[in-house]
C-alpha cells in the first residue's frame, strides 16, 4: 500500500492536474500578483485612446477542444467515423444516443484514455496527440465514470489529494521550488476539506469508499476532479449505476458546477437534466454526431428520424 502511495505517477487519474495548484502559494505566485505596474500601463492606454492601435483585430476565441475528423476502430469494428465538432469554454454539451453508438469511446478519445485510430484533437489549441506534455493537457480535463473509481484502499480525504499532491511535487521537481512536502500535503488537506465542506461531507474525510453511499461516492469523485482545477470536466453516464433515491444529489451538484460556469460535457440518459442544464446537445449514432443542436432544437422540435425515434423510447 505504501509503494503505492509512493508510485504516485503511475496511480495518478489522469485528471491530475498542476497548473493551478502547482504554483498556489509559492513566492512566485506572490512575485507575479504585486507586479502593479501593469495596471498602471493598462489605465495609461485609457487615457491615450489615439495612440491605441484601432485597427488592430480581436483575436478570434479558440474553442477549448476541437475535434477533426475523428476516427476509432476496435479491430475490424469501426466505432467513431469521422467526428469533427468544437466545444468552446462554458458550454454545457450533454451527448445522448443509443448503446453502442460510441459515446463512451468519444470521450474517452477526447483525454486519449483512447487513442484514436485517425484525426486530431485539440486542447486549447496544442494538438494533443502530438503534445510533448499530454499529462499537463489531460490534468486540466476531469473525468467522472459511471462506476466512481475511487481507490478502494485509500480514504477519501486521500482520494482526493492523491492526484493534485502528485501534480505539485512533479511541479516542485521541475521547477526547483522551495517548498516542503509536507506544506504541499497540507495545502492540498485544506482545500480537500473545503471541497468535501462544499458536499456536505466533511465527516466522511477518514472513511473509505466502501462506506459510503453511491450518491456519496460520485459526489466524492466529482470533487476529487475539481481538485485539480480542471478547465472541462466530462462525465459518462455519472448517475447510471446510482438508486433511485441517490441521482438526485449527483445531479443538484453537477448542475451546481453548471452554473457555476464549468465547462462540462456529460453522456447521460437523464433527459431532463439534458433539457434543463444543457447549452448544447450532440446525438450520435452508429459512431456519428447525427445532430448537434440546442437543448429546445433536440427535445422541442427534432426533425431527424433516428433521433425522434430515439427520443420516443427514452422520454
Ligand atoms: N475496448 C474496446 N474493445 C472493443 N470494442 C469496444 C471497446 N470499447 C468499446 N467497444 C465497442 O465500441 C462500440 C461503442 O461502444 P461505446 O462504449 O462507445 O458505446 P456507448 O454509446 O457508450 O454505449 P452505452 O450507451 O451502452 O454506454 C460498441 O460496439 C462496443 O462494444
Ligand atoms: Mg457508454
Amino acid at each position: 500500500m505504501q509503494e503505492k502511495q509512493d508510485g504516485l505517477e503511475e496511480l495518478l487519474p489522469q485528471e491530475a492536474q498542476e497548473e493551478v495548484p502547482a504554483s498556489a502559494g509559492t513566492q512566485f505566485e506572490g512575485g507575479m500578483s504585486e507586479e502593479q505596474p501593469v495596471e498602471e500601463t493598462a489605465s495609461e492606454t485609457a487615457f491615450s485612446e489615439e495612440e491605441t492601435i484601432p485597427e488592430a483585430p480581436m483575436p478570434e476565441k479558440q474553442p477549448l477542444i476541437r475535434v477533426e475528423g475523428l476516427k476509432k476502430s476496435f479491430g475490424d469494428l469501426e466505432v467513431l467515423k469521422d467526428i469533427s465538432v468544437e466545444i468552446c469554454e462554458g458550454e454545457k454539451v450533454v451527448i445522448i444516443g443509443p448503446s453502442g453508438s460510441g459515446k463512451s469511446t468519444f470521450l474517452r478519445c477526447l483525454n486519449l484514455l483512447e487513442i484514436p485510430t485517425e484525426g486530431a484533437i485539440y486542447f486549447e489549441g496544442a494538438e494533443l496527440t502530438h503534445a510533448s506534455d499530454l499529462d499537463s493537457h489531460r490534468r486540466k480535463m476531469g473525468m467522472v465514470f459511471q462506476h466512481f473509481n475511487l481507490f478502494p484502499h485509500l480514504t477519501v480525504l486521500k482520494n482526493i489529494t492523491l492526484a493534485p499532491v502528485s501534480a505539485r511535487l512533479h511541479d516542485r521537481r521541475k521547477n526547483k521550488l522551495k517548498i516542503t512536502r509536507k506544506q504541499i500535503v497540507e495545502e492540498e488537506k485544506a482545500r480537500a476539506m473545503k471541497l468535501l465542506a462544499r458536499i456536505g461531507l466533511e465527516e466522511k474525510a477518514t472513511a473509505y469508499p466502501a462506506t459510503l453511499s453511491g450518491g456519496q461516492k460520485q459526489r466524492i469523485a466529482i470533487v476529487r476532479s475539481l481538485a485539480m482545477n480542471p478547465k472541462v470536466l466530462l462525465f459518462d453516464e455519472p448517475t447510471s449505476a446510482l438508486d433511485p433515491e441517490m441521482v438526485g444529489e449527483v445531479l443538484a451538484l453537477m448542475k451546481e458546477l453548471a452554473d457555476e460556469g464549468m465547462t462540462m460535457i456529460v453522456v447521460t440518459h437523464e433527459m431532463r437534466f439534458a433539457r434543463e442544464v444543457s447549452t448544447r446537445v450532440l446525438f450520435m449514432d452508429e459512431g456519428r454526431i447525427a445532430v448537434d443542436g440546442t437543448p429546445e432544437e433536440v427535445f422541442g422540435d427534432p426533425k431527424d428520424e433516428r433521433l425522434k425515434s430515439f427520443l420516443s423510447k427514452v422520454l
